[in-house]
């Protein structure tokens, strides 16, 4: 395949709603701020295919030339995201119907079937044209096929093929009678042609977690499939070229350990809440990492200022863009693109942020901002592409529990799984301690960790739990939480004991679960022999009622008719540990439980710096380079001890304690 040389830095970029003067001013100012990789024609579809079958490429073919003639690399996409409107009054059929039952008409862009032959047959077409025009064109460094899918739809094409699919997942409809345990509500079917897709007309995907679980997955297949359709055309002409969509941040409905294993590499959108702790943007990036075993992704997109779409869209800070940008390279990004380049005359997102604003012209805060951090860039080369984290901790994660966790009626309304995951991710951060984003599975592989939190596995498929108890048995730890164990991967209960399948590695029994409203708390009472460094923390959100069996009480409830019950529990397992946390604990409880674990366990964060200092490093054959970013508005302490390190930005050689200025970045290689 082929591989960058470089730190891709550019983005989306809109040349034929430009002129060619202003394509030629582009070109300088992009040049001027070390842009060498730009993303298009995303949109342009209409433009390209004015009627079926009829092409017009002359006006991309001489964008394409003249971005190449300035040495700038190309994202090439294909712009079947926003199809043309002869198309959708052509071939009614690949509009979607709503889950209301509306059938849609022409208008917004991503507003196609998935399941649609008509709308994969054009889009194989233009996929085609593309594949043959520009397959081995030099300045091609990806191809990126449409953009942010995730249109639900559940039009006849839709359910026609749902039916099918479940007919292969389930084999006859006694199976799927069972597997949907259908004699709840009387919901029995004897053909498939009785099963209805999930939608506000049956109300099934509120109210029947089974197909509305199914649903997802079918979407989630349904949509790798259209992907695909272009993914073959675009890979017949040239395989050398990795391919790729970029992923709307967390489209909770589409599976993405899924989708991503269609792609050759991850790519997505980070488009950070002002408000988002980094902790979260952090665990984020760590999850695109996950989704292939490691290997690093695409930034395929982010705001070099504000957004449009945002309740209230506060322009990034000054250092604020480098910084996150910097922190997509610390958890394995290897591109730095911006969605977008120019900022849009008109349009729904004429407000939103650009390299190139109204004004013009570079002279901008947020153009020179670029340019230094595009001038950086060129200075570190190819020093950490492709680089790996080696990490010690992996905490799991599981696209279905989540759709599962949240589709649940009961025990609680507040029920946010990527908000546990983060909860779980926190304290690792908060001591830059690596941290693996990994999909549980019967075969996964967790030899080479020493830790594994599986927060909220509510769900535990088929051979999950006895992996992770072989796993615990060979001498592993393991933290597992309220929520899990409930369910398999239907959403049947698990008869027996509570957490089910992870009963025996947990020692433990859950009687019953209280939901407490939010402004209730009760209180986590440490026992005597735990050094934790309160005696008590507080807790809330749900409280499991546990009955230690092999394993001690680390902490009992402290409130309610409970008081005195378990709420975290340890046990002895073959050679190894483990824990079980059953309640929500308030972060500092966490902090501390998590810091004991790793410290009894050997692992390590990169380097100590004070609070709001976050530090990743990554590994590749050039050697170790190690990022400081400092979240703090204020100047922070690092300490690297007794390790040498070179400043790859300033060549100055760096090593005991180090003041870092706020909101500032530091990109380190270590000295062997
Ligand atoms: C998404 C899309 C882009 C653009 C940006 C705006 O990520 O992929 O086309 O709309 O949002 O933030
Ligand atoms: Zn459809």
């Amino acid at each position: 395949m082929k591989q960058a040389d470089r730190i891709y830095f550019g983005g989306d970029y809109n040349p034929d709603q430009w002129d060619e003067t202003t394509l030629r001013e582009d070109m300088r100012l992009f040049k001027k701020a070390g842009v060498n990789l730009l993303t298009l024609p995303v949109f342009s579809w209409a433009r390209l295919e004015p009627d079926e079958g009829v092409y017009d490429f002359a006006w991309l073919d001489h964008i394409i030339g003249v971005i190449w003639e300035n040495g700038i690399h190309i994202c090439l996409a294909t712009p079947t995201a926003a199809q043309p409107a002869w198309l959708s009054t052509r071939y009614p059929e690949v509009l979607p119907v709503d889950i209301q039952g509306r059938k849609r008409t022409h208008g917004m862009r991503v507003f196609f079937c998935v399941n649609s032959l008509k709308y994969r047959e054009r889009a194989a077409a233009i996929a085609h044209e593309f594949g043959r025009r520009y397959a081995h064109h030099p300045a091609l460094a990806m191809w990126h096929v449409s953009n942010e899918y995730g249109t639900s739809c559940y039009c006849p094409a839709c359910q026609a093929k749902f039916r099918l699919w479940l007919r292969r997942r389930y084999g006859g409809v006694a199976g799927l009678n069972e597997r949907w345990h259908t004699s709840f509500w009387g919901r029995q079917v004897s053909s498939f042609e009785e099963v209805t897709l999930p939608t506000e007309l049956n109300d099934d995907y509120r109210f029947n977690p089974a197909i509305q679980l199914d649903y997802l997955r079918f979407l989630t297949d349904s949509t790798v499939e259209c992907f695909r359709s272009e993914y073959d055309v675009l890979k017949s002409y040239n395989p050398e070229i990795p391919i790729l969509t970029n992923m709307s941040g967390f489209i909770k409905k589409l599976d993405q350990f899924t989708f991503t294993k269609a792609m050759d590499v991850v790519g997505w959108d980070n488009y950070p809440r002002p408000q988002d702790p980094p902790h979260f943007v952090a665990m984020k990036h760590d999850i695109m990492r996950g989704l292939k075993g490691g290997q690093s992704f695409v930034l395929a997109e982010q705001s070099p200022n504000q957004q449009n779409w945002q309740p209230y869209n506060k322009l990034k800070r000054p250092g604020e863009v480098r910084l996150l940008s910097y922190q997509a390279m610390a958890h394995g990004a290897d591109t730095c693109l911006f969605f977008q380049m120019r900022q849009s005359a008109a349009g729904q997102e004429k407000f939103h942020g650009a390299l190139v604003s109204h004004a013009g012209h570079g002279n901008t805060r947020v153009f020179r901002e670029a340019e230094k951090l595009g001038r950086e860039l060129e200075t570190l080369g190819d020093t950490f592409l492709r680089a790996r984290t080696a990490a010690k901790a992996a905490l799991l994660m599981d696209w279905n529990c989540w759709w599962a966790l949240e589709l649940a009626s009961g025990p609680s309304r507040d029920m946010d799984y990527l908000k546990t995951l983060a909860q779980y991710y926190k304290p690792f951060h908060d001591r830059n301690i690596p941290v693996d984003i990994v999909n549980p599975a019967a075969d996964t592989d967790y030899s080479g960790y020493r830790l594994v939190v599986a927060p909220m596995l509510y769900m535990t498929k088929p051979g999950v739990a006895e992996r992770l108890t072989d796993y615990v048995k060979n001498g592993g730890t393991l933290i597992a939480t309220v929520m899990s164990g409930l369910a398999d991967e239907n959403d049947r209960c698990v008869f027996g004991e509570y957490p089910g399948r992870l009963r025996d590695v947990l020692g433990i029994w859950v009687e019953e679960t209280d939901a407490l409203r939010p402004e209730e708390r009760n209180r986590i009472v440490v026992s005597g022999e735990t050094p934790l460094p309160r005696k008590e923390y507080g807790c809330g959100f749900l409280c499991d009622l546990i009955h230690a069996r092999a394993a001690v009480p680390l902490a009992v409830y402290g409130d309610d008719f409970y008081a005195g019950m378990p709420c975290v529990t340890k046990n002895a397992f073959g050679k190894g540990t483990a824990y079980y946390i059953g309640t929500q604990p308030e972060d500092a409880f966490l902090g501390d439980l998590t810091a004991k674990i790793c410290e009894e366990n050997g692992i390590q964060g990169v380097y100590a710096a004070d609070a709001g200092v976050e530090i990743t490093r990554r590994q590749n054959e050039n050697g170790a380079t190690v990022f400081v970013l400092n979240h703090n508005q204020a100047a922070a302490a690092v300490r690297f001890g007794e390790n040498r390190l070179t400043d790859l930005l300033t060549g100055e050689s760096v090593a005991g304690t180090r003041i870092i200025e706020g909101r500032d970045v530091m990109i380190l290689r270590e000295e062997t």
